[in-house]
């Protein structure tokens, strides 16, 4: 009875599912996968077979395994985009496809820096980069596209200034950056914006060590002197700092973006966050929860023959983990295709599980509880411009959400 034929494993397997029927649901198909009750034998672009888990504890399980590898060098990818080979500089830093312990040497380097408390410390500047832009709004007057009124400069803003990396320069590498995550894009397009954007931040950190200021970046290079011995090579910051811009533009914008068009279609779920701003944090798991952007998964490579999701999976296979999926599995959330910030979806998977669960986290949560409600409360009668099937989806990039979002409001 389901409307997609699959085989859990032997000759025929699924490509990824990528149709949408709604903007806020995954593919319709995955809720087909998923009811199987194990894990789809699953074609790669590249040629070669592995497998998609869709269920919420199936996918936890994976994270959580140490016998899967993050290191995308060895995973086939499940779309086509990203490309990494093996012997390429541009790899160190990039410490989303390492393991442990290499992983581990990072993680510690970094966290502190993004703990709960350390980000609470940048929320004032948060709330005045959100109002800055609402009062830009504002003056400017209906309508206006909120992609980029709102939700892309705000990430953008904080994550250059924590950073240290100069907004001014935004253009730039907001342009590589989005070539990077076009899926089917052009090999010597991508390697071409890879290579620009290395440059980019080698100079800049390059620049950090000679003139030093109060920002990461700058704090990162000079702890190198310092105490730690295991601190970053300059090469290694290039990398750490790419990942962080790049993380810090391609994600929480989309989430703001998307997050609202998402309030503008269930009016009765806008009005709790606009009339109960202390709503805000619930507001925010059950949108990550509901809309989960990183549509295409986190991808994960076995080192040795593994029994999951009732498959054995082969040494060297690719696992595809739909968080998306997860995040919409019935036997774990109540009726979860149902946008409704009063129920408790804390134990959404959004920002991944195990070692890799996001860095950014906290960061995202503040922008968001600040930004969402600020926003609807500036203007009360925000609503699409045009009709919902016009806004343009970003299905064609590694991390979903709306190209523009056109809104208006009584002036
Ligand atoms: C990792 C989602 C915002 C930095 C991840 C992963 C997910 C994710 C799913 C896990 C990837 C994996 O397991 O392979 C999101 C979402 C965000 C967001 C939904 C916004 C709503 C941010 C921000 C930053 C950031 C603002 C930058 C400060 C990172 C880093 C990693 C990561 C550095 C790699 C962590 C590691 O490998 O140890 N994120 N992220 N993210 N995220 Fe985020």
């Amino acid at each position: 009875s389901t409307s997609v034929s699959v085989t859990s494993s032997g000759p025929s397997p699924v490509s990824l599912p990528r149709h949408r029927g709604c903007p806020f649901d995954p593919p319709g198909a995955y809720g087909a996968l998923r009811e199987r009750g194990k894990a789809a034998r699953l074609a790669f672009p590249d040629g070669k077979a592995g497998w998609l888990l869709t269920g919420y504890e199936d996918v936890r399980e994976l994270l959580a395994d140490d016998r899967f590898s993050s290191d995308r060098i060895r995973a086939s990818s499940p779309v086509r985009a990203f490309p990494v080979r093996e012997d390429d500089p541009r790899r160190l830093g990039s410490f989303i496809g390492m393991d442990p312990p290499e992983h581990t040497r990072y993680r510690r380097l970094l966290s502190r820096w993004f703990t709960a408390r350390r980000t609470r410390e940048l929320l004032p500047r948060i709330e005045g980069i959100v109002a800055e832009h609402l009062d830009a709004m504002e003056r400017a007057g209906p309508p206006a596209d909120l992609v980029r009124a709102f939700a892309q400069p705000i990430p953008s803003l904080v994550i250059c200034e924590l950073l240290g990396v100069p907004y001014a320069d935004r253009a730039a590498f907001q342009a590589w950056s989005a070539t990077l995550f076009r899926i089917d894009e052009d090999e010597e397009k991508i390697f071409a914006a890879r290579d620009a954007i290395w440059d980019y931040m080698r100079d800049l950190v390059a620049a950090k060590r000679r003139r030093p200021d109060e920002a990461l970046l700058s704090r990162l290079v000079h702890a190198a002197d310092e105490t730690d011995p295991a601190a970053f090579s300059d090469a290694e910051l290039t990398g750490v700092g790419l990942l962080l811009l790049i993380a810090g533009h391609e994600t929480t914008a989309n989430m703001l973006a998307l997050g609202t068009f998402a309030l503008l279609c269930h009016p009765e779920q806008a009005r709790l966050v606009r009339e109960r701003p202390e709503r805000a944090g619930d507001a925010v798991e059950e949108l990550l929860r509901y809309l989960t952007i990183v549509q295409f998964g986190t991808v994960r490579v076995a080192r040795e023959d593994v029994e999951i999701a009732g498959v054995r999976v082969r040494a060297g296979e690719t696992v595809v983990a739909s968080i998306a999926a997860a995040n919409r599995d019935p036997a774990r959330f109540k009726a979860p295709d149902d946008l409704d910030i009063t129920r408790d979806a804390t134990e959404h998977i959004a920002f991944g599980h195990g070692v890799h669960q996001c860095l950014g986290q906290h960061l995202a949560r503040m922008e968001m509880r600040t930004g969402y409600p600020a926003l609807l409360r500036r203007f009360p009668t925000l609503r699409l411009a045009v009709p919902r099937e016009e806004v343009p989806l970003r299905d064609d990039m590694l991390v979903y959400g709306v190209h523009r979002l056109p809104v208006t409001w009584e002036g």
